[in-house]
């Protein structure tokens, strides 16, 4: 939450997050997981949860649980490097690895206590020992040249001085799911070597996109992470819903009628980011906590929250996959929202083996559900997304577009249209095409001179 005065006017601070990767102030419905992991993580190298990896679709809480886990380690004294797969656009942030030793060459300055000064940067680091040999008696300079190192000895190293200091290390990677190929398989090399081989203290915990399923996690040079303890994120359930509107409202000396907290909680359908949405809008809304949120407040946070939702996760989702995997989407929908994988196959033209692997890949990353042997969508992307971006020209039936409206309050800010990139999936090589759209020549893994 914000603290002071900005000078900017009278706002009170907000108490909820609305933001990808934002820590809440009340983080609900995670207590048998950080236990369990937590667990994990104490029992140490032997125990399978000592590396682990979070999954679940967009806004589900991978990032806000790595950083309560993080801090939860860093306070019980571990030595915590956290890291983020994503190029994140910017050239001079470097690539994952480079990150790493980067972080690796910083580490000293954090951890003095830990008496790491060989792996402070680059340059030749000096030691001074006393030594006595016969008549002679003097000071010899050890030196060490970090760079020398490679990551795994360096990695080894930290672990080695953390093991001496009876704590351990935890390395955690965010956005797995968009690393690049080699560099994973290195790291995950290292790893294997340092925390299941050599039993070092060095835990690992990744988090990243169901779509890893297939991916990463079944990349056979990876076996460091396909042995990992993968947990699938829950969606919140309505006492959690409940609890984490309540508390958040409350701690901030506001104040929401019972009815009220009912209608929000059960419009936070499972999902942590609608939670902060909904909560964020009802509070700005009602105008608290000078005043208390009531159902009109909340029912128009409602509103706002589907548009929000709409933008920042359904959208997005529906363009993270591939043309033939949206047309699949769209089947669904043209055939009445629930229908037989026979059905969408011949909906769109394809045979029942290739329609079989479309159908598993967007049941593991959570687009579609399958019961009674009959698939449907799930909130990922509705029925309604897919029918305004692939079904109908843009119309506009709930008004989230219109000036005059209360969205204009809150208007979510429009996104870049989806990067025109292929994506299309490549069974062999178990990865999506990063070429261009409409790009010469075969699919790749990889951008040509990488
Ligand atoms: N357990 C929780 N209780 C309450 N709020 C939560 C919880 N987990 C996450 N949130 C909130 O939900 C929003 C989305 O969370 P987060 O950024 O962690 O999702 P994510 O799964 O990492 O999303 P992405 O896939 O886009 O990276 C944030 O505003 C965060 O504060
Ligand atoms: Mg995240």
């Amino acid at each position: 939450m914000s603290v002071g005065n900005t000078g900017l006017g009278q706002g009170k601070p907000n108490p909820f997050s609305p933001g990808f990767g934002k820590t809440p102030e009340r983080l609900v419905g995670r207590d048998d997981l950080l236990s369990d992991i937590g667990e994990g993580l104490a029992t140490g190298p032997r125990d399978e949860r000592f590396a682990s990896i979070l999954m679940g679709v967009r806004g589900s809480g991978k990032t806000a649980l790595l950083n309560e886990i993080e801090q939860r380690a860093a306070a019980d004294g571990w030595v915590v490097i956290s890291l983020d797969a994503s190029s994140g656009g910017d050239l001079h942030e470097g690539d994952l690895l480079a990150r790493l030793r980067s972080e690796l060459s910083h580490i000293a300055d954090r951890y003095p206590a830990l008496d790491i000064e060989e792996l402070r940067g680059e340059q030749q680091t000096g030691r001074s020992a006393g030594f006595k040999l016969g008549p002679l008696q003097g000071q010899r300079t050890e030196t060490h040249n970090s760079a020398a190192m490679n990551l795994r000895q360096r990695l080894t190293y930290l672990s080695e001085a953390a093991q001496r200091y009876r704590t351990s290390v935890l390395l955690t990677v965010d956005e797995l799911h968009t690393g690049q190929r080699d560099h994973l398989r290195r790291l995950a090399n290292d790893l294997q070597h340092i925390t299941s081989r050599a039993e070092l203290p060095l835990a690992f915990i990744g988090a990243g996109l169901l779509e890893m399923q297939y991916t990463i996690l079944q990349d056979k040079k990876m076996t460091f992470l396909q042995r990992s303890e993968r947990y699938k994120l829950p969606e919140l359930d309505y006492t959690d819903a409940l609890a984490g509107l309540r508390h958040t409202i409350n701690d901030a000396h506001g104040e929401i009628t019972e009815p009220a907290l009912r209608t929000a909680a059960t419009a936070v359908n499972g999902s942590p980011y609608r939670l902060q949405v909904i909560g964020h809008r009802a509070w700005k809304l009602a105008d608290a906590p000078n005043r208390i949120i009531d159902e009109t407040a909340v029912e128009q946070a409602v509103d706002i929250a589907r548009g929000v939702v709409k933008q920042k996760v359904n959208i997005p989702a529906l363009y993270d996959i591939t043309a033939t995997e949206r047309q699949y989407l769209s089947a669904v929908v043209q055939l009445g929202a629930y229908a037989s994988k026979a059905e969408i196959g011949k909906t769109i033209k394809k045979s029942p083996s290739t329609t079989k692997e479309i159908h598993r890949r967007l049941f593991l990353s959570g687009y579609v559900t399958y019961r009674n042997e009959t698939v449907g969508l799930t909130d990922l992307v509705p029925a309604s997304v897919v029918r305004d971006e692939m079904l109908e020209p843009f119309d506009d039936p709930d008004g989230f577009g219109s000036s005059n409206d209360l969205s204009a309050v809150d208007a979510p800010q429009p996104l870049p249209l989806p990067l025109p990139i292929c994506r299309e999936w490549m069974p062999r090589a178990k990865a999506r095409c990063v070429l261009n759209h409409g790009h010469q020549g075969a699919c790749r893994s990889k951008k040509p001179g990488r």
